[in-house]
Parts: C-alpha cells; structure tokens; sequence
C-alpha cells in the first residue's frame, strides 16, 4: 500500500516538475512565474484544485512520442478568491512552450464545461507558443473547440484573459472574445502574426514590443483593458477584479460589507464644475468621491480617455460607471470612446451591473477622420447597447449634454430610470455660439447684437430646467448630495425588471 501511495507522490512530483528546472530558472530569469506559482497568488491561499496533472498528449510525429510530459503545458482546475468559486487554466512555457496540442485544448476545455455547469468565472493565463506545430490539424480542431465554447459562455458567466507571455497565433482569438484581456508589461505580447511573418508578408520590421506589446493594445488598439508591471501585481489586481464581478448572469452582483456613510454629504463636489463652461475639470473625481472608499478599478485607463469606465461599488454592491472626461478632447465622443463605453455597458448589463452615467459631453468629435473611419456606426454601438440596457441606469449630468450625444448618455428617452442634473448642466441641441451663428446668420458682423443673442440662448437654454420643465430630468440636484441621491435611487430600482421582445439576437451595428 505505501508503495502505491508513494508511487502516487511521485507522479505528482514528476507533474509539477513541468518542463524541468533549467526551463522554470529561465522563466524565473525572464521575469515571469511559472503557471503554477501564479494560480497560487491568483487564487485565496490553498483553495487551489488541480485537475488532470496526468494528462498527455498523444502525438507520434516528428519524435514526439519520446517526449511526453504529464500536463500537457497547461495547468487547470478551480479554487477560490475570497472565497468565490472561480476556474482557471495557466499555459506552462515550460513544457513545449505552453503550446496547444489535442490533449491541452481538452483539459482547458473541461474547465469551461465545468464553470458553465457550476456558473462561476473562468480566468485563462496565457504564456504560450500557439498551435503545437509538431500535431497539425489536431491542434486547430482543439481551438476551436476552445473558442466555441468561449461564444456560448459570452454573457453567461465572466471570463477573464491575462496575457503574461507570447501570446500568438490561435491564441490569440480566445482571449478577443473573452470579457476582459489585461497584460504584463514588458514580457507580454499579442499578435495574430509575429515579427518574422510580418516582415516576409509587408517588409515592416518591427519588434515583438512593437507589434504587440502591453503599450500597444492598452493605448492603440483597445484590445486590452489594463496592464501592470510585473506577475504579481497583474494576479492581485485580478483577485481585485473578480470581487466586483457577478459569478453569472443570474447571481446578482456581490455585496461586500461597507463602512461609507451614502448620507455623507461632499462639499467639494459643488465647485467641482469651473465657472468657465470651456474650462476642464476632472471627471474621475467625482467617480471616485461617488464609490464606496474611493474604490475605482478603472478598465482601458489609457485608451480613449475621453470617456471613463470602470467598476466601483456603491452601498457595497457593485455598479458599473461611465463619464465623460472633459479633460481629454473636452470629453467629446469619438469612435474609440463609443466602442469602449458601448463594450462596458454590455458587459454591466449582460451580467445585470447597474450603470451609473456622468455626462459632460459637448457631442460627437467632427472630421473626415471620424466619419470615414464609421464613426457613425461606432456611435450607434453605444446608443445601442444603453437603448437595450435593462439593468438600472442612473444618469448625472453635470455639464454639458448637447446634441445626440444627450440621447446617447443614458437619457430618459431611451431608458435611463432616473435623470439627475446639476445646477450647472446645460441640456441643449449645441453649444450657444454655434447655435447663434446659425439661428441669427444675419446678425453675424454686429458683435453687440451676437452678443445680446448669445446671452439670451444661454439663460433660456443652457441650464437644466428647460428638460427639467419637461420632466427629461428627473430632478436638480445638488452636486454634494450625488452619492446618496444615487445609492438611493439605485436601492429603489434594485427590483427593477424589464423585458425586452422575443428574438433569436438583435442587430448590433458591429
Ligand atoms: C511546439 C513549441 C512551440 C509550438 C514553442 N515551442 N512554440 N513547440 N509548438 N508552437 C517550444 C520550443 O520548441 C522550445 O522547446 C520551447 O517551446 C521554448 O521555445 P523557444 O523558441 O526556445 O522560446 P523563445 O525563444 O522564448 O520564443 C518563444 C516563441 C517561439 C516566440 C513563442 O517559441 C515561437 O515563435 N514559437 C512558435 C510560434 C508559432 O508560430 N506558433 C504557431 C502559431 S500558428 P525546447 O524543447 O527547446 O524548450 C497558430 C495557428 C492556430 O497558432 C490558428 C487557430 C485559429
């Protein structure tokens, strides 16, 4: 009996052994943890559950069947982050450069089939080579595999991708059509085609940092939402995440206790907005004196930062907030705001995280840049996805609400539950010089006349009470008292529910 105990002891030696200790000092030279140390920080001390260390590929070409490794370069199975169910798979670099074979695309496939039985987030790891290059078709078929069940559990449970590694070829598409991709800066890449294959197909050289490092897709290209420094900072902020997520679409967000006082009045805020209506002030202010103790985890913070999203939690539940930031481009929507923003709101309200709307927005950014490259199209995905909203949606305008891009913030035209304004909102279909050069055209050249115009299209229509008179705001309110007119109004809308028509899905403008 001992010996079959020992013999036991003894495979799982071998299996976390990996790709053998010359492979894990290199990884450790790199900078990087191996797959196993991170599930370790990743999940609550202990917690974690590991399923098919055995597991082998079973591949006979090119010499293959001399070199198998229990694992199969993947590391897979569950535990918990502060004591919620969360599923996990981390690539193994040591074990064939964490690439993909049958057998690896399998136990990462058992894992998404659990969390879907089980209804609790999948995180993937990345730190890989792509396709097991020695196993052919069979490699594809297993991202495949992999990649379909990633578009049935979209909206059903969170999953979660963080590059730490390469993260090329067929690995990449996984993690485009999770929810979120965070990065490790300087030893994460991304790209469907490396370096090499780019200079022999287009003649570009570039490097690998340069192609697809975490400064590219957290600033150019959106694909990432957030990237840090080192391993272990990337796994806490991870761990910081998932606390704000629900476990599925049906769970209802978490509730952490909170010792914030919602009736605690701040004071500041009633400055916040400058007198000069040209003058920027910081948006993430008021999000920050909005949350529970200040605790923002703000998603794409470099990119599009004209518009702000992220995840806090007001009365200890969590709620998703948008802003326009007039620090940047004036908070103007352009075609990357309109994507982030759209992809946030979906996200909230796939998973039944009310939104919390700050608008201060002067409209939709002009140009031919814009209009070629659809801006059109691009703000319609927001429009779209707060129209479809059916989470509760709380809308503060603080500033400026002009043109469509009133509409499109979460007005109550097309569902926003409750409209708050701000004594120094100004709800209208444009700016006042805009609007007097064209309303008074004629008057153009005599500045006392523009002047005696302007003046009378601000006081009639740059306030709050033009809409509020309609009823289009629901109230005006005091800007120190926005934490607990929105706890409140979020605590009466917590039974909200609304239902859509029946359809196989709706037609987003992609
Ligand atoms: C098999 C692989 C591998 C792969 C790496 N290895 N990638 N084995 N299949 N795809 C092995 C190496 O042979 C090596 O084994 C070990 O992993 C570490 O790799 P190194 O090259 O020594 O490491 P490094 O210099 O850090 O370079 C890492 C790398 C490079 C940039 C990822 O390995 C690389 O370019 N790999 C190939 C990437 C690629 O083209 N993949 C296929 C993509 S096509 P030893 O035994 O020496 O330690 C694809 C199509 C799918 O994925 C599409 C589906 C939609």
């Amino acid at each position: 009996m001992k010996h079959i105990l020992e013999k036991l002891e003894e495979r799982r030696a071998r299996a976390r052994a990996g790709g053998g200790q010359a492979r894990i000092e290199a990884q450790h030279k790199r900078g990087k943890l191996t797959a196993r140390e991170r599930l370790e920080l990743l999940m609550d001390k202990g917690s974690f559950e590991e399923f098919d260390m055995f597991v082998e590929h079973r591949s006979a070409d090119f010499g293959m069947e001399k070199s198998r490794i229990p694992g199969d370069g993947v590391v897979t199975g569950w535990g918990t982050v502060n004591g919620r169910t969360v599923f996990a798979f981390a690539k193994d670099f040591t074990v064939f450069g964490g690439s993909l074979s049958e057998a690896h695309a399998q136990k990462i496939v058992k894992i998404q089939d659990m969390a879907m039985k089980a209804r609790a987030p999948v995180i993937g790891l990345f730190d890989a080579g792509g396709a097991r290059i020695q196993e052919g078709v069979a490699a594809l078929g297993g991202y495949g595999e992999v990649f379909k069940r990633n578009v049935i559990a979209s909206g059903v449970i969170p999953q979660i991708s963080v590059i730490m590694g390469p993260c090329a070829g067929g690995d990449v598409y996984s993690p485009a059509m999770t929810d979120f991709v965070f990065m490790v800066r300087e030893t994460s890449y991304m790209f469907v085609t490396g370096p090499d294959v780019v200079k022999t197909v287009t003649n570009e050289v570039v490097t690998a940092e340069e192609l697809g490092g975490a400064a590219v897709h957290t600033t150019k290209s959106g694909i990432a939402d957030g990237s840090y420094d080192n391993d272990v900072e990337c796994l806490l902020q991870m761990r910081r995440l998932l606390d704000f997520l629900p476990a599925n679409n049906e769970a209802g967000v978490p509730e952490w206790p909170s010792h914030d006082d919602i009736e605690q009045e701040e004071k500041s805020l009633d400055t916040l907005v400058p007198d000069n209506p040209n003058k920027p002030y910081d948006i993430k202010e008021l999000v920050l004196k909005v949350a529970d103790e200040g605790d923002f985890f703000e998603l794409q913070e470099a990119f599009a930062k004209n518009v702000v999203t992220g995840f806090g939690r007001i009365a200890g539940r969590t709620v998703g907030f948008v802003a326009n930031q007039p620090m940047v481009l004036a908070g103007v929507l352009d075609i990357d705001a309109s994507r982030k923003a759209a992809r946030f709101v979906r996200f909230c309200d796939a998973f039944g995280i009310p939104i919390v709307t700050f608008v201060d927005v002067p409209g939709f950014l002009p140009g031919t840049n814009q209009e070629y490259g659809a801006l059109i199209a691009h703000g319609a995905k927001l429009l779209f996805a707060y129209s479809q909203a059916t989470v509760p949606l709380v809308t503060v305008i603080t500033r400026k609400a002009f043109g469509g891009a009133y509409d499109v913030m979460a007005s109550k035209h097309i569902g926003g539950d409750v409209n708050y304004a701000w004594p120094t909102a100004q709800i209208a279909v444009m700016g006042a010089k805009g609007a007097v050069e064209i309303i008074f055209r004629a008057d153009i050249g005599d500045t006392k006349k523009i002047a005696a115009r302007t003046k009378e299209y601000e006081d009639r229509f740059l306030s709050p009470f033009v809409a509020a008179e309609r009823g289009y705001i629901d109230d005006v309110i005091m800007p120190r008292s926005t934490r607990s007119r929105v706890a409140k109004a979020l605590a009466m809308l917590r039974g909200k529910r609304l239902e859509l028509p029946p359809r196989k899905h709706d037609n987003l403008p992609l």
